[in-house]
């Protein structure tokens, strides 16, 4: 019995902490931005954005189609506190910044069976919403782009790219910038309040997907 109190008063203490902090983010959405610019408007190349809030990746390998236009894997990031006030208000704060890296297929082959694997890096891309900074653009948004494949390095600083990017994003995404159609990170969070959706216990895919849970089940038994 008195394990129980200890251990549900750490629960409790630990969950308050949580909170605490979470409303301490979503309360003070102006004061960390993430995105820096220079004097004409260059957005400083992002850093420590795998430390940041990961969104998923996008899989568009030239092996499936030729034409891709960004092969072959991109990795999206937000920052903390943008994520922070999209999960309280369900919109975009301004000063949001999100950062996509694009990578090279790797692997084709692994223990699991046949598929598509990352392989390296080669180019860092980003996003951000800045109404003041730049009024002509939908909702804010201008992209940015740091590869300089001429050299095989990233550049320090890339100036706004504007409608160079602009166009897809402006009609093909559904949230009108931000491709919130491939971002199930992003659709749980939207809007959600405190807590976070990632611990509830429905994942209702994984419990009525039986013939994912017997391959498994049989995998593990032929190891044995
Ligand atoms: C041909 C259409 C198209 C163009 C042009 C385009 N994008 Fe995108 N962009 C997409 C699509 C589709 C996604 C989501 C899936 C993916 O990553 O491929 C995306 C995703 C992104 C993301 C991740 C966040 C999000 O909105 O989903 C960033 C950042 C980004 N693009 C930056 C750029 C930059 C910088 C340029 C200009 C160099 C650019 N885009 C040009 C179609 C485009």
């Amino acid at each position: 019995m008195l394990a129980i109190t200890l251990v549900t008063a750490g629960i409790v203490s630990c969950s308050e902490e949580n909170k605490k902090s979470e409303s301490a983010a979503a309360n003070t959405p102006q004061e960390k931005q993430y995105a820096v610019f220079d004097a004409n408007d260059n957005l400083i190349r992002p850093k420590d954005y795998r430390s940041w809030i990961f969104m998923g990746t996008s899989s568009t390998p030239k092996s499936e189609d030729p034409n891709v236009i960004f092969p072959d894997f991109q990795n999206v990031y937000i920052d903390p506190v943008s994520f922070a006030y999209w999960k309280k208000h369900g919109e975009w704060r301004e000063g949001t910044i999100i950062v996509k890296e694009l990578l090279r297929a790797g692997d084709t082959n692994s223990s699991v069976g046949r598929g598509h694997f990352q392989g390296a890096h080669f180019e860092v891309a980003a996003q951000v919403k800045d109404s003041k900074r730049f009024p002509k653009m939908h909702n804010g948004w201008n992209y940015f782009g740091y590869a300089d494949f001429k050299k095989n390095k990233l550049n320090e600083t890339s100036m706004p790219l504007g409608v160079k990017c602009s166009s897809c994003h402006n009609t093909t995404a559904v949230d009108g910038d931000v491709f919130y159609q491939f971002y199930p990170v992003i659709q749980a969070a939207k809007g959600y309040g405190d807590g976070n959706p990632e611990n509830e216990n429905t994942r209702l895919g994984l419990v009525a997907d039986y013939k994912y849970k017997a391959d498994v089940i049989d995998f593990v038994k032929k190891q044995k």
